[in-house]
Formats: C-alpha cells, sequence, structure tokens
C-alpha cells in the first residue's frame, strides 16, 4: 500500500455516515481540503459540523467511508492522524494561575513540543493576543484571550490540518478579526484549516471555500472569491430553504 499521500491533501473525507441511533447525523459527506487552504463548514444548529470534527479527531467512529488526515487512514492509525491536527475547541480551557506564556509552554509540552517564551510570545503575537497580556494570568481572561491563547497552542503543534470549531461565537468583531487573522497566518505557513462556524460574515475573509451543510448533507460549496459577503449570506438562506423539509423527529423539542 502507497503510504505517501500523492493527491496531496490535507484532509479527505470519502463517503462519511454516521449515526446515532434512528438519528442520521452524517450522510455520504465527501470533501478535500489542500495544504494552506481555509474551508468554512457552514450549517444551522445539529446540521453535523462538530460530529464531522469529532470523526477527523477519531473521537468517533464512522458507520461508513473513510477519512484521511495528510494521508492517514484515521481509521487504521487513530493517534498518527491525531498527531497531524492541532485542534481549537468552543471553549478553550486554561490553567487560571498560570499566565499566557506559562500555559502555551505547559500545553505545547504536553502536546511534545518544548518552546522556550521568545517563540512562545511570537506564537501569541500570531494568536492576535495583545502584548499587554503575554504575562498576566489567564484566571482574568476574557473569553478572546481564551481563544487566543487556544489559536497559539494549537499553532504550537506545528500541525498540517488546523480544526476549529465556531472559534469566533462569542466574540466581539476586534477579537473576531484578530482570530481570523490568525487563521490566515495559519494557512500562509501550509496548515489546512477546516472551521465549523456561524459566523456568516466573515467567511469571506477568512475562507478559501465554504461548504453548507444541513441534516447531515453537503449542499453545496463555493470559491469565496467568487461572492460577496452578501451573497453567501444569501446563498446560506437560498439553500436552507430550497432543502427538502426538515427530517421526521427533527422538529421535536
Ligand atoms: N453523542 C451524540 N449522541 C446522539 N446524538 C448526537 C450526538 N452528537 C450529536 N448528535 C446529533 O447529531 C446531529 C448533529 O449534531 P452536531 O453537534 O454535529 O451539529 P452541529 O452542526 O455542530 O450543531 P451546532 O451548530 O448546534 O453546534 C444532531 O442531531 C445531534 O443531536
Ligand atoms: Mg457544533
Amino acid at each position: 500500500m502507497n503510504s505517501t499521500n500523492d493527491g496531496a491533501d490535507a484532509l479527505r473525507l470519502d463517503g462519511v455516515r454516521k449515526d446515532f441511533g434512528e438519528r442520521h447525523a452524517l450522510q455520504a459527506l465527501s470533501l478535500k481540503i489542500a495544504p494552506g487552504e481555509v474551508y468554512a463548514l457552514l450549517g444551522p444548529n445539529g446540521a453535523g459540523k462538530t460530529t464531522t470534527l469529532n470523526l477527523i479527531l477519531g473521537f468517533l467512529d464512522p458507520d461508513a467511508g473513510r477519512i484521511e488526515v495528510a494521508g492517514i487512514d484515521v481509521a487504521r492509525d487513530r493517534l498518527g492522524a491525531r498527531a497531524k491536527i492541532a485542534y481549537l475547541p468552543e471553549t478553550v480551557m486554561l490553567h487560571p494561575q498560570l499566565d499566557a506564556i506559562e500555559n502555551l509552554t505547559y500545553f505545547a509540552l504536553l502536546g511534545g513540543r518544548r518552546i522556550d517564551a521568545s517563540q512562545a510570545r511570537e506564537l501569541l503575537r500570531q494568536a492576535g493576543l495583545q502584548e499587554e497580556a503575554h504575562a498576566r494570568r489567564a484566571g482574568g481572561f476574557s473569553k478572546g484571550m481564551r481563544q487566543k491563547v487556544g489559536l497559539a497552542i494549537a499553532l504550537a503543534k506545528d500541525a498540517q490540518l488546523l480544526l476549529l470549531d465556531e472559534p469566533t461565537s462569542g466574540l466581539d468583531a476586534s477579537a473576531a478579526n484578530d482570530l481570523s487573522h490568525g487563521v490566515r497566518a495559519a494557512s500562509r505557513r501550509g496548515v489546512a484549516v477546516l472551521m465549523a462556524t456561524h459566523d456568516l460574515y466573515r467567511v469571506k475573509d477568512v475562507a478559501h471555500r465554504l461548504g453548507i451543510l444541513r441534516a447531515g448533507r453537503l449542499l453545496t460549496e463555493r470559491r469565496t472569491s467568487e461572492l460577496s459577503a452578501s451573497q453567501i449570506e444569501a446563498l446560506y438562506l437560498q439553500e436552507l430553504d430550497a432543502a427538502d423539509p426538515a427530517p421526521a423527529g427533527a422538529a421535536a423539542a
């Protein structure tokens, strides 16, 4: 078997299905992301975005289909695949007694990488955390500041694929903007990015491509360069309106 990634996709999903009992969370999902490409996965609550990320991370097993991270089949080598991935969860937990630099060096070490204070400062800067916060205890940090340290921790891993689950949810416009810049900086270094997001307004600036997921199906994929920000919103609403009525059971409160 060829173990090299000839296709050079950083991420590849082929016909991935995931059921939770009767509920079809994902149905035949296929997508590819190239190195350095930023892909925004859009979709309403319950569309299957977080499930997709959990499958890629190997936290869940698919019922059908195949997932490859940098050429590594997740089903065959879960840890090998996970070693290529940096992950920014929706809520970043930091050690409240440690400052930003200490948190970053500590979590980087847990991830197997030793970095010094000057490397930590550089990563925090790339992630958009203001200088004056670098040596402050994380206990007093806002959500935006925690997300930025989380992004720096993810960047420290030197991964080929960065996964983000609603990274800008609950952030003010300025913090969301800083975080988007951090994502683009990672992309320029060749890191592929898959971000689940509800932040339609920012998709054009941060992502090269978008996909709209609803009820576990990918309805459409587009290049963001072909659309204005308001066209992205219009496309999103139009695709969701045009989709089949919600599946039976989905409306149950
Ligand atoms: N562990 C689980 N057990 C049972 N059902 C689950 C589980 N995880 C997700 N689901 C269901 O799978 C579907 C997809 O959920 P998922 O969390 O992936 O959606 P999402 O797109 O991330 O939504 P949101 O925008 O609200 O975060 C939903 O119907 C959800 O209820
Ligand atoms: Mg989710």
